[in-house]
């Protein structure tokens, strides 16, 4: 057999079969001068390519903690993150996060500079790429209309298509959204959870989403893993990709609705198989 070709690697099956991102046995701490806090005890989990995968788990278990420690803002003081097999050290443009907040855009900057403003300030494009990329994006979340617009002239859920757009436009490997549509009124909300399921359809971006509602949760995850209380520990993952907003207000939905918060508050309870808990595929870490 032929050596292959220097520079170029050999296709490995197993290397294929890697997870993009590896979060084992995490533990994350705040240090203050007056205390310690834990915000994680060894938490693990696996993120695929093409995953829409859920942190979900009630106030101040650590969700957003965890989004910062695989965005690379925080170390952990036990365990490891790696992205494709190397441990992650430090941010960087392979993973964006877009924050609850959307006023965040800078107001003297119209939609598309805003979008092409990172492209262009990490030296990733040209002007006219970065333009020509920016509108594309912009484009996918229906602002192409709004390209000159200033933020402040945009509703909150165009705020959010930007901050989307923005993010997407960098192509990371991951996309890291922390409670994204908390702000939102209730129909805008549900309206923002749509169109990311769709724009996933179109560009099948890899995703980790945190949220402490079970509903958007089983919307927009296609896993789902469960934190304890403060500090967060995993409770279970469950598999949900059988739910989209069609589902909403259907009895199964409803039912693994309830069973999920079960599995979140029910301390103490022996954890239940998957077949009682009607999931296609759970794994309880008790
Ligand atoms: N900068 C900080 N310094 C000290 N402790 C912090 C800091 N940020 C968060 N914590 C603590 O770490 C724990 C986890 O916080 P985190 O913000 O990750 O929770 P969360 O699950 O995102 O909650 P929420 O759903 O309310 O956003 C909490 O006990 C919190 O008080
Ligand atoms: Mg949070």
């Amino acid at each position: 057999m032929n050596a292959p070709l220097q520079g170029h690697t050999v296709s490995n099956p197993i290397a294929a079969a890697q997870a993009l991102v590896s979060v084992d046995k995490v533990s994350l701490e705040y240090r203050t001068p007056q205390r310690v806090v834990r915000a994680t005890h060894q938490v693990s989990f696996e993120i695929d390519p093409a995953d829409r995968f859920v942190l979900l788990g009630p106030s101040g278990c650590g969700k957003s903690t965890l989004l910062k420690a695989v965005a690379g803002f925080i170390q952990p003081c036990e365990g490891e993150i790696r992205l494709q097999g190397q441990t992650v050290t430090a941010p960087g443009p392979d993973r964006i996060v877009v924050f609850q907040e959307f006023d965040q855009l800078p107001p003297w900057k119209t939609v598309k500079q805003n979008v092409m403003f990172a492209l262009l300030a990490s030296k990733t494009l040209k002007r006219q790429e970065a333009e020509e990329r920016a509108l594309y994006y912009l484009e996918k979340v229906g602002l192409a209309a709004f390209a000159d617009a200033y933020p402040h002239t945009l509703s909150g859920g165009m705020k959010a298509r930007v901050a989307i757009a923005r993010a997407l436009a960098m192509q990371p490997k991951i996309l890291l959204m922390d409670e994204p549509f908390a702000a939102l009124d209730a129909l805008t909300r549900r309206k923002m959870q749509e169109e990311l399921l769709l724009l996933w359809e179109e560009v099948r971006f890899t995703l980790l989403f945190v949220t402490h509602s079970i509903e958007e949760a089983l919307v927009v995850g296609n896993r789902i893993l469960l934190l304890s209380p403060h500090p967060g520990r995993v409770r279970a993952e469950v598999h949900s990709h059988q739910y989209d907003l069609h589902s909403l207000g259907g009895v199964e939905f409803q039912a693994s609705a309830r069973r999920i918060h079960r599995l979140l508050f029910d301390e103490g309870q022996s954890p239940q198989t998957g077949r009682e808990l009607d999931f296609s595929d759970v794994r309880i870490a008790y």
